[in-house]
């Protein structure tokens, strides 16, 4: 894929005076080939005050961002993975010429995405998954008896292909080359020997370097394939990097594949096909195109919260972030609790994991929407499938926890597998800013209160049962606290305001304290910067009351994903991994890549339109530091406050190591079976009579075993 993208921009056809309006043939059709999209994507000519714009807002909301300077080189393990300066690349992007507003986007996208960090990137819903390509295909890599790995197209992949994409199966099928036509259901399965005639790691790593979002190698390698996740309303299929992309810059994919039961080797050429994506709004025509996709709605930009007209205007309004976050739509309620989620360009999946992989077992009722609980077979172990740290009702989702917990309990079980596979943390926003009611608690604090109900209290779980965070103190945030001490905040919206926050005893400063001094300064990669104090936790007490004593011992509890856990979820398995004890396991992954059970930490997440509501509501939006307003249907999110860490508090979190105890490889047989998965990893985790130890050294690799 990576190594398509030159030849692309070079072959980009631009619509010359007279010619065909290449949108106009697109216009209204649900299917099309990547070729005819790009033709669309690639017509529009670079403005330059549009590309002057978004690297103004970009370049003034970076100082708001924790990381800048930290991600020009990350410490080891991530040194080899986080080294990207983006002011330096601003700086270039700024200078050089593109022929295309489109080759503009895809490099400063692509700057971001180096950063390879889930709450840092920069979208432009004029682009970014309007037409997401797909193949029948999605893969998976799969462990065989005698512990050789192979990329396989995934066992399930004609199933979820015919129940996705019924109008466009039968152009796949006649799309394989001789006795294969109308035959793609025999590839399920296959073992994929080559990828466009080379090894397939060959792909999977190239995109392992341009997928961004997660620090660790392993945890990008582990995006190429599908997958599964919990979302609110049903279990879901991700389609991973291979099969779903959210840009139409390829065309097709030659396989050489191995059938199940076959000898032959055999070759097969499969297209892409763009589907245009859910939030598109209906057009004509270019000029249609540009002006429904690609300029600013409400939400793209803050507002003032004092100024009751736009007040009203923004409540009106879903805000463009919402669609972006990795986690299910929240309530406007609930939207202004302080979120740590991860921003992706790919929408969350609405492809629903097909019947014969759903959990066997009946959920419990203590269910409610992303937090599912099992009981297995066994009768001692309770599983809690946790696809996000949000969900629509704050409240009955902190009540769903603790019962399903303790009714997991009841039933007998003294064994918990918490699985957190996919889940991006919440995310990036709360935009709408609820004037009646006072700040409350934040699906962050999800993290701590399910840290908390599992262990019982402890030093580690009480008054703070996360990590204690800086935020950064650059001038214009001074600014911003100095008006709000003021009494420029009279109502306590923003999110600058100290009375929101405490200090590190953990008790709320005072609205005239200047939160921010005295700043703490530090010399990062060369560069100096400035942070807050310490900041403790505000989560507690919490809104209910926790039980006396931990429900589970750690010792019989164990975090599972596919390492692609972010956010609120690394708060949560951070925690209970370096303080607690309880063992981590990541599922699939490449057996001689370190595997981490989850990555970027963050400690709380914003975007561009909030930090631009409070500069817009303390009156500084003239001041020389303040960012414009974005002209384009832009979203830039950015790490707010930085946690520290628990091995070394003195430095950031993020930074420090997240190695799994246990990475336990995947069969043909468990592949996207959650449930399978489950009883997997109880029976090679926990140890019973059931199995020996030699049965148990045979049947997992932990992750150093092939190093
Ligand atoms: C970004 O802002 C800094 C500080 O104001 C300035 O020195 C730099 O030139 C700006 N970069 C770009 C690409 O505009
Ligand atoms: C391991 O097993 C696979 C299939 O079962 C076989 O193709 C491969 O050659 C074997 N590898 C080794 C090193 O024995
Ligand atoms: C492969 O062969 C085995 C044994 O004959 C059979 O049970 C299985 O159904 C076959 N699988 C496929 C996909 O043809
Ligand atoms: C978009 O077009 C479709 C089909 O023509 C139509 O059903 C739908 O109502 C339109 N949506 C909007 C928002 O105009
Ligand atoms: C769960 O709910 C269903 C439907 O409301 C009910 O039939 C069942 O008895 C409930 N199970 C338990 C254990 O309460
Ligand atoms: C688990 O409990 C069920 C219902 O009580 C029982 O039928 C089953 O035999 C038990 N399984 C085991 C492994 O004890
Ligand atoms: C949220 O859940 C709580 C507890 O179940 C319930 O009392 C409340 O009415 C719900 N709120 C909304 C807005 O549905
Ligand atoms: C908690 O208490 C233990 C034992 O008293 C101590 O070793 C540990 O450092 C404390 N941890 C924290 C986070 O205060
Ligand atoms: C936190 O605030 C309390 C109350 O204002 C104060 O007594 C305490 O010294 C502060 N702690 C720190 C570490 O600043
Ligand atoms: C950090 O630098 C600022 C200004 O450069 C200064 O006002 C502040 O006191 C310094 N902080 C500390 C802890 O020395
Ligand atoms: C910015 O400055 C202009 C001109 O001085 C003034 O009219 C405007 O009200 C100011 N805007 C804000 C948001 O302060
Ligand atoms: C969109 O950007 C323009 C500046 O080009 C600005 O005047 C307008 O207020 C913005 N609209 C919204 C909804 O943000």
């Amino acid at each position: 894929m990576l190594g398509l993208i030159p030849v692309l921009i070079a072959l980009t056809i631009h619509s010359g005076v007279g010619a065909a309006d290449p949108c106009a043939a697109i216009a209204g059709k649900k299917w099309i080939s990547p070729q005819e999209a790009r033709s669309c994507m690639f017509s529009f000519p670079i403005e330059e005050d549009i590309k002057d714009n978004i690297i103004q807002v970009v370049n003034k909301t970076l100082p708001f961002h924790t990381s800048v300077n930290y991600q020009i080189l990350a410490p080891p393990p991530y040194d080899k993975y986080v080294h990207e300066d983006i002011a330096a690349d601003l700086a270039r992007i700024k200078e050089t010429s593109y022929t295309s507003d489109f080759d503009f986007h895809i490099d400063l996208y692509r700057s971001f995405r180096r950063l390879n960090d889930g709450h840092c990137v920069i979208l432009n819903l004029c682009y970014d998954s309007l037409y997401i390509s797909y193949l029948p295909t999605p893969l998976v890599l799969l462990t065989a008896e005698n512990g050789s790995q192979n990329v396989h197209v995934a066992p399930e992949a004609f199933t979820i292909a015919s129940a996705e994409f019924p109008d466009q199966i039968d152009f796949w099928q006649d799309s394989l080359p001789g006795d294969l036509k109308g035959q793609l259901a025999s590839l399920s399965g296959a073992k994929v020997l080559e990828i466009n005639g080379q090894d397939p790691f060959i792909l999977v790593n190239e995109n392992a370097e341009i997928t961004g979002g997660y620090q660790a190698f392993g945890t990008r390698q582990n995006s190429f394939f599908s997958s599964y996740s919990r979302g609110a309303k049903s279990w879901s299929y991700v389609m991973g990097n291979f099969a779903q992309q959210i840009h139409p810059l390829d065309d097709f994919v030659e396989l050489t594949i191995q059938r199940i039961n076959s000898s032959v080797v055999e070759q097969v050429t499969i297209p892409y096909r763009s589907r245009i994506g859910s939030t598109v709004r209906n057009f004509t025509d270019s000029a249609s195109y540009r002006a429904n996709m690609c300029t600013n709605v409400t939400g793209t930009n803050g507002f003032n919260v004092y100024d009751l007209g736009s007040v009203h205007a923004q409540q009106q309004a879903v805000p463009p972030v919402a669609y972006l976050e990795q986690q299910p739509m929240i309530s406007r309620q609930d939207r202004k609790h302080p979120i740590n989620v991860m921003l992706d360009a790919t929408p969350l999946s609405d492809v629903d994991l097909p019947e014969e992989l759903l959990p066997l077992p009946v959920a419990l009722n203590e269910s409610y929407s992303v937090a599912q609980f099992y009981l297995l077979n066994d009768n001692i172990t309770g599983v809690l499938a946790l696809g996000s740290f949000s969900a629509a009702n704050f409240t009955a989702f902190m009540g769903s926890l603790l019962d399903g917990l303790q009714e997991l309990k009841s039933l007998g079980a003294t064994h918990l597998v918490v699985d957190v596979t996919n889940n991006g943390g919440g995310k990036c926003a709360f935009i709408s800013k609820d004037l009646s009611s006072k700040f409350r608690l934040g699906y962050i604090c999800i993290a701590h209160w399910l840290h908390r109900i599992l262990i019982g209290p402890k030093n580690t779980t009480e008054p703070q049962a996360g990590l204690y965070t800086c935020t950064r103190a650059g001038s214009l945030a001074q600014e911003i606290v100095e008006s709000i001490n003021k009494g420029g905040d009279p109502e306590a919206l923003l999110s600058y305001n100290p009375s929101q926050w405490r200090n590190s005893s953990n008790l709320p400063f005072s609205v005239q304290s200047h939160w921010l001094r005295p700043t703490v300064n530090l010399t990062i990669n060369g560069h100096d910067d400035a942070f807050s104090p310490r900041l403790g936790a505000e989560c507690q007490p919490f809104e209910m009351t926790p039980p006396e004593e931990g429900l589970f011992n750690p010792e019989n509890i164990v975090i599972i994903s596919n390492g692609r856990c972010g956010s609120s979820c690394s708060l949560f398995s951070i925690t209970m991994s370096k303080h607690e004890g309880v063992k981590t396991v990541v599922v699939g992954g490449h057996k001689d890549t370190p595997q981490q059970y989850c990555g970027v930490v963050g400690g709380q997440s914003t975007h561009f339109a909030e930090i631009d509501t409070e500069i817009k509501s303390t009156y500084l939006k003239n001041h020389t530091l303040a960012p414009p307003d974005f002209k384009t249907n832009s979203v830039l999110g950015i790490t707010w406050r930085l946690a520290f860490g628990i091995d070394n508090p003195e430095e950031p979190e993020e930074w420090q190591d997240h190695p799994a105890d246990f990475n336990l490889p995947l069969t043909m047989d468990i592949v996207n079976k959650p449930s399978a998965i489950w009883e997997y990893t109880a029976n090679m985790v926990f140890p019973s009579e059931v199995v020996t130890d030699e049965a148990r050294t045979q049947a997992y690799l932990p992750y150093w075993a092939g190093v």
